[in-house]
């Protein structure tokens, strides 16, 4: 018999604490038929339910690790399309809201990269010359496309790791979507800011002279994460004047200014190992998305540390905000009455190629 879906909308009208006792009700029926991954940034009140918390690396090698039938993603679509690619087939990867996409992702697109790739190739063999490395965060087709031109994923956690494991196989990385990890990591290879070359996607040769491709070490994508790039270097002066024993860590997708002038550089999973293993009294100036922030801020209070979110303004990634308590409990409540609603599926040649270039990264990482 086909169950009817339980629709959406009067979910809707549930406050958070209403929702929040329809997630735990289900949870109880579900038991260890359903893992509820969350990233960092997800809002409190959707991150107090999770079962494994962490940044993308993390989540990756636990997603390939869970026996679980359902695999709910709390984090933005690339997220949930890894949990799908590297768990088994019959697993099913869930995002409670589809709408909850990276907008740093969209700005890398299998035809752009394609057409890049064909330019290359009029001033050098591309599959001969250079790695192509995409950021975890981009679409299951572009890992599809690094898998199958002996390219690799890496996170913000072991981009400087990925990038040597690609030296050593030809003399230059394409590094899409985020030029800014691409360039701190270089930097961090000791890769001269001259050898790396933005290549913009919209302009003919991605606006770049056959000259500048053939003596370039790293060719970045022209894309950048909206949150990370509000952090300034002039709100890490401000913070130094004041407090000068303070330290900076920020998140690899900041500007490379604000990189250089930080103390520490991090994924979110270790900028939070850094503040919690940091000396009593130690105050941060933190530079990622404010759920996380304030998270840890409420986390080592008691121990003395203050942690200051770094830009003057409000920086929440506004689709990780789109995974509420109402979505969550609509997701868990389907699952209990035997639908599976908003699963996600990569399709299976995609998956294969993708498959390889992740492989790729856990086993160099
Ligand atoms: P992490 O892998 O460090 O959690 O970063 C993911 C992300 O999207 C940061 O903006
Ligand atoms: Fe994407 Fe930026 Fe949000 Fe991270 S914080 S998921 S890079 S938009």
């Amino acid at each position: 018999m086909q169950v009817v879906p339980i629709q959406f909308e009067p979910f809707n009208a549930l406050s958070d604490q209403a929702a929040a006792a329809r997630i735990t009700a289900a949870r109880q029926v579900l038991g260890k038929r359903a893992v509820l991954l969350c990233h960092h940034y997800q809002r409190a009140d959707v991150y107090a339910h999770a079962d494994i918390t962490g940044d993308s690396l993390k989540l990756s090698r636990l997603a390939a690790q869970s026996d679980a039938e359902f695999i709910v993603f709390c984090g933005v679509h690339f997220m949930a399309e890894v949990a799908d690619i590297l768990s088994r087939p019959e697993q099913i990867a869930i995002l409670p809201d589809l709408a909850a996409g990276c907008s740093m992702a969209d700005m890398a697109s299998l035809a752009k990269v394609e057409r890049c790739w064909r330019e290359l190739a009029t001033v050098l063999d591309p599959d001969e010359h250079v790695t192509p490395v995409t950021y975890i965060n981009s679409a299951a087709d572009l890992k599809a496309f690094c898998g199958e031109h002996g390219g690799i994923v890496c996170t913000s956690s072991n981009a400087t790791k990925i990038l040597e494991w690609s030296f050593a196989r030809r003399d230059k990385v394409l590094f899409f979507p985020d030029q800014h990890l691409g360039r701190w990591s270089g930097h961090r290879m000791g890769i001269p800011l001259e050898q790396m070359v933005i290549w913009t996607p919209d302009l003919e040769m991605g606006g770049l002279t056959a000259e500048q491709i053939r003596n370039a070490k790293i060719i970045l994508w022209h894309g950048f994460c909206s949150v990370h790039q509000m952090f300034q270097p002039a709100q890490i002066a401000k913070f130094r004047a004041r407090y000068p024993d303070g330290k900076v860590i920020s998140h690899p997708e900041c500007s490379f200014e604000v990189c250089a002038q930080s103390d520490a550089i991090g994924s979110t999973e270790t900028i939070i190992r850094v503040v919690k293993e940091s000396p009593p009294g130690t105050r941060w100036l933190v530079g990622t998305e404010l759920n996380l922030v304030d998270r840890l801020a409420n986390e080592v209070k008691s121990e003395g540390k203050i942690v200051q979110f770094m830009a003057d303004t409000v920086c929440m990634c506004s689709t990780m905000q789109r995974i509420d308590p109402q979505h969550l409990a609509w997701t868990l409540e389907n699952l209990v009455a035997g639908n599976v609603v908003n699963q996600i599926k990569v399709p299976e040649h995609e998956a294969k190629l993708a498959k390889i270039a992740l492989e790729r990264m856990l086993a160099a990482s």
